[in-house]
């Protein structure tokens, strides 16, 4: 089996360790093996999606985070965002709502540019079956 190394912020890796304790995994490279697997399986239901989808994306982020560049992606995918609500979840960190609408691919993209933005903690995605 290949050894990979990676940088992760000390916050991220104590609450792996948490992780690791409550839910039983033998070592972190096991539960990373499982976010992986988890990740890829996330992607393959998405590539299924053709057409136009409704979702609602929900994201974490800090405060402190300059805001702009949240916006530029917010911005550069403004036609597919038809509403969002923004939050606090405490004192220091941010939640944001978004809904949705527009090309499977499209939507893939956007949520591509999020998850891969390293200011951003969480995304989580609810793909809505279109009314019929
Ligand atoms: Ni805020």
């Amino acid at each position: 089996m290949p050894i990979v190394s990676i940088s992760i912020p000390e916050k991220l890796l104590e609450n792996l360790e948490e992780s690791l304790q409550e839910r039983g995994f033998a070592s972190r490279s096991e539960i990373i093996r499982q976010a992986i697997r988890d990740f890829i399986m996330e992607r393959k239901d998405l590539k299924k999606l053709e057409g136009e989808v409704i979702a609602t994306i929900t994201i974490v982020y800090e405060k402190i985070t300059k805001k702009s560049k949240m916006l530029d992606v917010q911005h550069q995918f403004g036609e597919l965002i038809s509403t969002f609500l923004h939050a606090h979840v405490d004192s220091s960190n941010c939640l944001e709502v978004m809904v949705v609408r527009g090309e499977a691919v499209t939507i893939q993209y956007l949520i591509d540019s999020l998850k891969s933005n390293e200011m951003i903690q969480q995304v989580k995605v609810a793909l809505l079956g279109k009314p019929s």
